[in-house]
This record gives C-alpha cells, structure tokens and sequence, in this order.
C-alpha cells in the first residue's frame, strides 16, 4: 500500500499569534507529546485536576483492565452542567454564553447567568413535570434554537441521558432511534425556518410516535408560534407554558466520572446507526482542551461553529466545549447561503467573530456561489478558521486561507469522529506548520498511528494505512447502546498489535515525509455526504422497501460540492421495467425519504440486469464504486459468477 509522498507547500503560524497562544510553537507540542509517551496517566490526571470542577475528587486515572471497556477518573464525581455554566459565574455572569442568530436574522443573546436560570427551570420541569430520573433517556429532535443547548444541559443537570436525533431525519428514522435507545420523552419543537420558510418537526414526531417508539410517554414542546400544530390530549405539553412556573435553581445532580451523558446515532458499515456512547468526565475534559489549544479561544472572543446540535460537531463545539471554557458561542438557525452567499461574511464583521469552524461542503459552496463575498466585508477579527467532518481539497482550502482568513489565519484542519468524542489529528493554530488540506499530528495526548492493518506496525512515509488510536483516551466512545459486543467488534477487531485490538477509525491515512497524516476517507463501506455519515447498508435497506426492489448495492461517487453523493445499483424485480425508470427513481427516492430523510437521496439511480457477485454470492462493491467514478476496472473479474455483467453495467452508466 504505497503512495507517493506528497510535498505540500508549508504555511508557518502567524507570529504574533503565536506569542499569544497557549501551544506556543512546536517544542511546546513536542514536549507535551513526550510527557504523555512517558506518563500517560500523570499527563490525563495532570489535566483532569486543572481544568475540572469536581465535587468529588478522582482516585484513579486510568482502569485498563476490561479492555477495551476502558474506565476514566474512577471515584470522582461532577456534574457536565456545573462546568458549564455554574462555575463561570463568580467571573462571567454577565458575559454572552450563547449569541443566537435566527434564519430570518432575529437574534438573542443569553448571558451566563441567564443560562444558568434558564437551565436549571428546564431541569426542574423535567423532575417535576416528567419525572425524568437519573439514567433516563430523553430524545432531543430540536432545530438550532437556545432551547436546544438548555434541553441537553438541563438532562446533564440531573443526570438524565439525552439522545439528539437530526431535525433531517423523517418520522421512521427517528422512531428507529427512539426505540433503539427506550427513551421516555421526546422534546421538539412546533417548527423551523429554512431560506424564512416554515418546517414543522412536531408533526414528525407524531408520525413517528404513531407507528413505534411505544416507550414514550410524554412530548414536550418549544412552542415558535406556528400555527397547525395538532395536540394529544396527556401526551403534549407547552414548554413555555409549563417552564415560566419552575424555580431558576436546581440542584445539580453528582455524576460518578463513567456516568452517560449522552447518547449519539450514528451510521456504521453494517445494520442499523449505532448508539455511540459518551460519559461524564472525559468527554468533558476533552471537550474543554481541545476549544483551548486547537481553537485557542481567548476570554473576550468570539467564537461560531456552523454546525446543528444534531451531529456531534454540534454537541462538543457548539455546545459543550466552549460553556465548559466560559467561551461565547454563537448558535446559528439558518443555512450560510441565504439570504445570499455572504451571510456568514456578514455575520463575522456583525460580532466580530475570532473562530470559525465549518465543512469543506460549506466552503466549497460559498466559494462557488460567492467566490468575492468575502472581500466585501471586515474579516480582520478572524484569527483561526476550522474545517471538519471531510477531507478538504486544496483549491477550497486555498480560498479560505487567502479569501477569507486574508492569508494570516491559521487552518485548523480537524480530524475526529462522533465516536473520538473530541478532536484527535489537528494542527495547534499557534504551534504546527500547516500544509494545504492535512490534517498534520496528532494532538498531545493522543497516540494516533497509521498501522499496517495485516501486522500492526506503524507505516512508513509514503504509505497508507489505517488510521488508529493505540492507547485509550478521556473522550473514547464508551460503549453502542445495548450492544456491547459490536462496540468490540466495530472498533477494536479489524486491526491488532500483540495480539490485543486498538481503535481503528475506520479511516484510510498516509503519513508524508515530514511525518504529517493526511486523513484520505473511509475504508469501509461508509459514505461521507457532506460531511455526514451514511451507511451503505441503511441505504440498501433502505431502498429494498420499495416493492419493485430485487437487488440493491450502494456506493459513494466523487462530487465537487458534497465530497461524495450516493450512488445506487438496483435490480428490479420483473422483466420489463424499461421506460418506467425516471418514475421509479422517483419513488425509490421517495421510500428512502420516508425511511432515512433527504440526506439519504440518491443522486443516481442505475438500473441494471443483475450485480457483480463472486460465486459465493459476494457483491464485489469496489468493481461497483470504480465504474460509478469512471475509473478503469482493474480488479481481476473472472472469478465472478457472469463477468459479462460488468461491461453491461458499464454500458448503462455511460448511458
Ligand atoms: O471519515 C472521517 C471524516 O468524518 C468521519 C466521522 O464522521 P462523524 O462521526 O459524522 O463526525 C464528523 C465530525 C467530526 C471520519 O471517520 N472526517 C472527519 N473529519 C475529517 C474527516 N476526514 C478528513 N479530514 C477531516 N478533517
């Protein structure tokens, strides 16, 4: 597995940034890279101390010995919300928490004592009003809204599980969810606007309540004023008619270091989203430092990440890691080319914002639909620009460097995933010489490697291999919800060193000759549309709903604005659907509407005769993915059952 070495322009910290940050250069990273190789336990104790508030303090860093249900700061004890907010306010009281901006560009700002008033009142009213216990699950299917934040910090509070699903997703996804994580309340709102048009979630949430999901028992609702909202007698509530009457304090409920937090779906390469796990303690930790060193938010910046609560982007720098700093974060309802492809431009000169964080899909369609938007506008408070959740390329990487970060911003190029909690490989924006579209070291702490997936040896430069994580860290998933054996399975089968399973990505990596990883995609059977993750296979099922659906296959294709779309082979039952095909994309599309949601569609729908299968009945997806992207088949064919059925599928692809 070898690929050339590539030599990337390097691009040093700005200098004046650098003096200021709180990673300084690379001797600083070097050396906190080397504390952790040789004390891993005093380094995570070290940090745990410093940056925690604990009612309890831990006795124990690090507990290894189930493997790979690894324990942190056992003995300790704290609550999520008190770092976020009650400890900041002897100092920050009156400081903005969180900066909302509406899609109709109505705003609100709530200070640190106003969140702490509004949290613990939604807190109360979920004792109260719901009994929601410690250990509960309460699912948040919310648009971008300050109720959001205050829903999962009010759950934290008193130790309730929240689960976020996606506003995207459709009433048969979210009643997956629900059920898969036996949650007793739903909160949602009576709708969203998008481009200042109105969508509705509660209606979603009926439908979805109408078909499963029988362990609610309650709907609690942030009423907007939107008008055709049906209610059920006993089962819906009013949050604003019922929030006004509870008491602005509520006892912050102690949480041992392992205690859930929070529970995520996200897609894998087989069956149904997994229930990604995070505890207490560590995630937050993790949360914390990474805002610090990878953002190097300062006490009077601004700081806005573009991402919705519902992924976990929005989860730890939305919400979580900047609270837990004292950070202001802004929360943004709408989307960044609308009213205009300036929006986001205008809204960094408004609050002169210092970070921001976005996706490369995001970057690459402002640069398409606004390629000069940036220069109209006063971009100098910028001082560090994020990118996550897909590999960037260089073209979009090198407009937002220059076109928006006026060539002195540092790119924090951020590679992590829902399950690393935090992130893992980032440049240190004061620290690391950056390279175009690299996602450069890892981050001190953690000991992330590109091995070999036959031996479990580190690659050389030039090389690709998978991406891992060999030691065990604060933020880690903990666990998949209700099923244990896939967290080990998932995580820790496919790649081994000494005979013992160390986290693999599922991430394909090279390192270059400066020792720099460039994150390349997922190696398994994962896709990556505009930064979300989607599961081939969920999409498979997904498809095979539709009565007329013999044989399906699923694969992502290179696309110049959402990295990758999806790309479906199917098989129809019956001999002669000719001329009926643009009606049956149509009604695929819709089935995984209803199924999955619109970040499922299929862009192209191929019917074909039948699919590549080797005479065990494998389908051979990777000849599937070379013709969906044009390439030339290299693999050797003949051991398929009828190695004609690639030049027919050819032929129809080529159309
Ligand atoms: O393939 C990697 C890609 O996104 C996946 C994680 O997706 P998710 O759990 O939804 O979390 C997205 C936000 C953290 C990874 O397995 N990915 C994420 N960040 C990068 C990336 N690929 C390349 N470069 C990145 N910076």
């Amino acid at each position: 597995m070898t690929t050339p070495a590539q030599s990337k322009p390097i691009f040093q910290p700005n200098r004046a940034f650098a003096k200021e940050a709180r990673i300084k250069n690379m001797c600083e990273y070097n050396d906190l890279q080397q504390w952790a190789h040789e004390d891993y336990e005093g380094f995570w104790g070290h940090f745990a101390r410093e940056k925690l508030t604990w009612s309890k303090p831990f006795t124990k860093v690090l507990d290894e010995s189930k493997a790979p249900f690894y324990r942190w700061f056992d003995g300790g004890e704290l609550n999520v919300s008190v770092q976020c907010i009650d400890r900041h306010l002897d100092s920050r009281k009156n400081k903005a928490a969180i900066i909302f901006e509406g899609d109709r560009g109505d705003k609100q700002i709530i200070t640190y004592l106003e969140l702490y008033y509004n949290v613990n009142r939604f807190a109360n009213l979920l004792k109260n009003e719901f009994n929601v216990q410690k250990g509960d699950r309460v699912v948040i299917y919310m648009p971008m809204i300050p109720e959001a934040a205050y829903a999962m910090l009010a759950c934290a509070r008193i130790g309730a599980i929240h689960s976020i699903v996606f506003g995207g997703f459709s009433a048969e996804a979210l009643k997956d969810r629900i059920e898969d994580a036996q949650a007793k309340l739903v909160i949602t709102a009576d709708g969203a606007y998008r481009k200042s048009k109105p969508y509705m979630l509660k209606n979603v949430v009926d439908e979805a309540l109408s078909v499963g999901a029988a362990s609610v028992q309650k709907v609690l609702v942030v009423q907007r004023n939107f008008e055709d909202v049906t209610w059920v007698g006993g089962r819906d509530y009013s949050y604003n008619e019922l929030v006004v009457s509870q008491s602005p304090v509520c006892e912050p409920t102690p949480m041992q270091s392992e205690e859930p937090l929070f529970l995520l779906y996200t897609s894998g390469s087989t069956g149904k989203p997994k229930g990604v796990q995070h505890n207490s303690a560590g995630y937050i930790l993790w949360a914390q430092m990474t805002m610090e060193w990878v953002f190097d938010v300062k006490e009077n910046d601004t700081y806005w990440c573009t991402a919705d609560v519902g992924w976990i982007t929005g989860h730890t720098y939305i919400v979580y890691g900047p609270l837990a700093m004292g950070a202001t974060t802004i929360m943004f309802e709408g989307v960044p080319t609308y009213p205009d492809a300036g929006r986001p431009w205008k809204m960094v000169e408004e609050y002169k914002i210092n970070q921001f964080y976005t996706a490369p899909t995001a970057i690459r369609v402002l640069h398409k639909t606004g390629e000069n938007e940036p220069a109209k506008y006063d971009l100098s408070s910028l001082k560090v620009l994020g990118t996550v959740g897909e590999p960037i390329d260089p073209p979009a990487w090198k407009w937002y460097y220059e076109a928006v970060g006026g060539s002195k911003c540092a790119i924090v190029d951020t590679y992590w995933q829902t399950e690393t909690g935090g992130h893992v490989v980032s440049p240190l924006p004061g620290a690391t010489p950056i390279k175009p579209a690299c996602a450069t070291l890892p981050l001190p702490g953690i000991i992330g490697e590109i091995l070999d997936p036959m031996t479990g040896e580190k690659v050389g430069a030039g090389e690709s291999g998978y991406m891992c994580i060999t030691r065990p860290w604060p933020s880690m998933i903990r666990g998949i919800w209700g099923d244990p054996e896939r967290f080990v399975k998932s995580y820790f089968g496919d790649v081994k060193q000494n005979g013992k399973g160390v986290y693999f990505t599922g991430d394909g990596a090279n390192y270059d000759e400066d020792g720099y990883i460039t994150i390349t995609g997922r190696v398994d059977d994962v896709i990556n549309v505009s930064g979300h993750r989607m599961g081939t296979a969920e999409v498979e099922a997904a498809c095979k709903k539709h009565p007329n659906v013999a044989e399906v296959a699923v694969v992502g294709r290179p696309h110049d604005i959402k990295g990758e779309s999806i790309f479906a082979y199917i098989v129809l039952k019956g001999e002669d659907t000719m001329g009926e095909e643009v009606e049956m994309v149509k009604e695929i599309n819709k089935v995984i509407q209803k199924e999955i949601g619109n970040i499922a569609l299929c862009d192209d729908i191929v019917f074909v005769p039948g699919l590549p299968k080797t005479r065990s009945g494998k389908i051979m997806r990777r000849i599937l993915r070379s013709i969906a992207k044009g390439e030339a088949i290299t693999q050797d064919i003949s051991t398929l059952e009828d190695p004609s059925i690639v030049a027919t599928i050819e032929k129809k692809v080529k159309g």
